[in-house]
């Protein structure tokens, strides 16, 4: 598949050098054309570098891996707001959390509805933000735990898009519902954070309980 990646930073990095390793073809870019050729070179082939523009055009499914003060300028820098994104499935990765406090940093609603608001006529799904990048990547530890990852959108073939992309990532996916659900998803990275901010281990935090 082809797969745009907008940002150019450490989840753009492990998710394009993990997907590319599955033969996925993977376009990265951010408002820095020089850091997304840089990450090209650095990840070698199967990644090529391009402007938001390009990569919203001329990807079949787009992550969304920015840090939270750079979505709405990446994502007009993509078009989004001119339906550049639409109709294709985008997956939202990012946390935007105060990690002093792990609340979330929109009052109200989720990041993912307030991408699916700006990029107009795409299909949003929450995925893939609660596990670090590099737990994707080709050194992490052989035998690690099975990771399901929670995902949640208002499109089927969305969702059935990001779930192949989960599963080839090495995770196993579960679609908890609509992306009314987005924001309980990100409030348990947030949670998540706050744990291990403080000392505890996020495993131990929630019952163990038998599926
Ligand atoms: N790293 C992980 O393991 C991981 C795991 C799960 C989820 N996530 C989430 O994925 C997202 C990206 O994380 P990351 O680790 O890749 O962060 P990062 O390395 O700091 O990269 C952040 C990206 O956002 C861009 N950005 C930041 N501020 C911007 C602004 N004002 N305008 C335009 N672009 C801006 C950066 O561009 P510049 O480089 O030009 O500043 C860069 O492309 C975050 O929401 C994070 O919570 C990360």
């Amino acid at each position: 598949m082809r797969i745009g990646i907008l940002g150019t930073g450490g989840m753009a990095s492990a998710l394009a050098e993990a997907w590319t390793r599955r033969g996925h073809h993977v376009l990265v870019g951010g408002r820095s054309l020089d850091k997304a050729r840089a990450l090209a070179e650095q990840l070698g082939g199967g990644v090529e570098a391009a402007a938001p523009a390009q990569v919203a055009r001329d990807s079949e499914a787009v992550v969304v891996a920015l840090a939270w003060e750079g979505i709405d300028a990446v994502l007009a820098l993509a078009g989004a707001g001119e339906g550049a994104l639409a109709g294709k499935a985008v997956l939202d990765c990012t946390n935007a959390v105060d990690f002093t406090t792990g609340l979330l940093r929109p009052p109200t609603g989720s990041a993912a509805q307030h991408i699916a608001e700006r990029a107009v006529g795409s299909h949003v799904v929450k995925a893939l933000h609660l596990f670090a990048g590099a737990s994707w990547s080709a050194s992490a530890p052989a035998g690690q735990a099975a990771r399901t990852v929670a995902m949640c959108g208002d499109d089927a073939a969305a969702l059935a898009t990001a779930g192949e992309l989960v599963r080839d990532l090495g995770g196993v996916p579960a679609a908890l519902g609509g992306l009314e659900h987005a924001r309980q998803l990100e409030g348990v990275a947030g949670f998540v954070m706050r744990l291990a901010a403080t000392g505890h281990n996020p495993a131990t935090a929630v019952p163990a309980l038998a599926p």
